[in-house]
């Protein structure tokens, strides 16, 4: 659940600082998206093109084929040393074939890794796997970040909200906090932590998630520290596992647990307020987690649940259970970021009047999602306090001391006071 407060956090960015030049409809199980914004974005917010790839909920969308079919498990080793096949989310159509990641925020390559920035005043860096897996195991050597109210994490998330968990706090560097979800409900007591033998963040660990349809098994270095039986999950009043059972992106971030402007839940749990002049951040610029290599090797079962066999997967129901996912041949990529699962072949007017990135870029003109998003990727700080304002850079300007009071002051500043409210709000729901 606390990884799903960054999420959350950018829907309130557009909603609450007011970013958007356009509201757009929000989404939830109860509130399917309109025909004319189909698709339901990880952030609870009805769109086309990105909205309708990675992320996108069919169960909150207009149709349950209103979202892309999601590119099927590929087992392979990802080597994390080079920018070349990570792709910002508004140069992405769906072709996993293409990019291996996708990213809102700022990663950077840095001595043949990837590091994954949080900058003063940002929301921080998310990275999401391109193809998905559905059951398997995923390992990843990385290096967390430090500091109070910085939170790393390498989770795997499905587009229906399922989700297997590693979360690190930069204030204790000894334990990998674990967690999972059923569709994202918040259930109190499935926590656990595993102690790690060395400082997480000056030293490379390899954690793992062995996910199976019967067990999750936590491995930090090769040694299991945690499991978790499916048949330890039933639900009674409503006769279901609360397992995680749908195919799930590898998904990795950083993000500000810590923002002065969080529920203090949240801001205890994460260490204490983040300190953005910290001698972290005089020495970078930014708080980092590393991360090496990724390896993710797919369950591969012959048919059914866990299988492969096909280029994607789809949903065929609301239920959104293991049963009602399938393995198809149809095709996961849009003609442009206008179009969307049931309009696949739109070929966009370039106007982009429509908005184009979940969480993020509205852009108001020019083709379809350039432009401003780029500044967030390639270190720029100039500008950016527009449309687009998913890291936030433009907040340094008249509140560098991480307050985020809100004194009607510089937008950036309400931007990010915004930022906490909304985290807030989802803290409040979620804890
Ligand atoms: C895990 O460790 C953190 C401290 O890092 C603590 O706050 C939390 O309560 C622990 N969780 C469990 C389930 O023991
Ligand atoms: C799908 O999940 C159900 C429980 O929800 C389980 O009984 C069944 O064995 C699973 N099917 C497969 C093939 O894993
Ligand atoms: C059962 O599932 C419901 C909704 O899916 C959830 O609200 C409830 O907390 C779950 N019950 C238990 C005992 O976990």
């Amino acid at each position: 659940m606390l990884a799903s407060l960054l999420p959350l956090a950018l829907t309130g960015l557009l909603h609450v600082a007011g970013v958007m030049a356009q509201d757009l409809p929000t989404c939830s199980l109860d509130k399917k998206c309109p025909k004319e914004h189909p698709c339901c974005s990880q952030y609870n917010q009805c769109g086309v093109g990105a909205f309708c790839l990675g992320g996108c909920d069919p169960r909150m969308s207009y149709s349950l084929d209103s979202c892309m079919p999601a590119p099927v498990c590929e087992s392979k080793t990802y080597k994390m040393d080079s920018m070349d096949k990570i792709v910002s989310m508004d140069k992405y159509l769906g072709d996993a074939s293409k990019a291996d990641w996708m990213y809102q925020g700022k990663p950077l390559e840095h001595n043949g890794n990837i590091l994954l920035t949080m900058p003063p005043q940002s929301v921080g860096t998310v990275m999401a796997s391109t193809s998905y897996m559905w059951y398997g195991r995923v390992k990843a050597k990385l290096k967390t970040a430090r500091g109070r109210g910085v939170v790393t994490a390498f989770i795997l998330y499905s587009d229906v909200k399922d989700e297997i968990d590693y979360e690190f706090v930069g204030v204790d560097l000894e334990t990998a906090q674990t967690n999972y979800y059923f569709q994202g409900i918040p259930l109190y007591d499935q926590g656990g932590n595993i102690t790690i033998d060395s400082d997480s963040y000056d030293n490379w660990h390899e954690y793992e998630i062995n996910w199976t349809p019967d067990k999750i098994e936590w491995a930090v270095d090769g040694k299991v520290g945690r499991t978790k039986k499916r048949s330890d999950t039933w639900n009674e009043t409503f006769n279901q596992w609360d397992f995680p059972q749908t195919p799930s992106r590898v998904q990795l971030s950083i993000w500000p647990g810590g923002l002065a402007t969080n529920a203090k839940g949240t801001i205890d749990w994460a260490g204490g307020e983040i300190d953005w002049n910290s001698d972290d951040i005089k020495k970078n610029q930014y708080y980092f987690a590393t991360f090496g290599e990724i390896t993710v090797e797919c369950w591969d079962a012959d048919s059914g649940p866990g299988s492969n066999n096909g280029k994607s997967y789809i949903y065929t129901d609301f239920l959104a259970t293991n049963n009602t996912v399938e393995v198809t041949d149809k095709k996961t990529t849009l003609k442009s970021l206008e179009g969307s699962g049931i309009d696949q072949d739109n070929e966009g007017t370039g106007k982009g009047n429509a908005a184009t990135l979940p969480g993020g870029d509205v852009s108001g003109s020019g083709s379809s999602g350039s432009g401003n998003h780029d500044q967030s990727g390639s270190g720029g700080s100039t500008g950016g306090c527009g449309a687009n304002s998913f890291s936030q850079s433009c907040s340094n300007s008249g509140n560098s001391d991480g307050s985020g009071d809100d004194k009607g002051g510089a937008p950036g500043a309400r931007g990010s006071a915004s930022l906490g409210v909304v985290i807030a709000v989802a803290a409040l729901l979620l804890i």
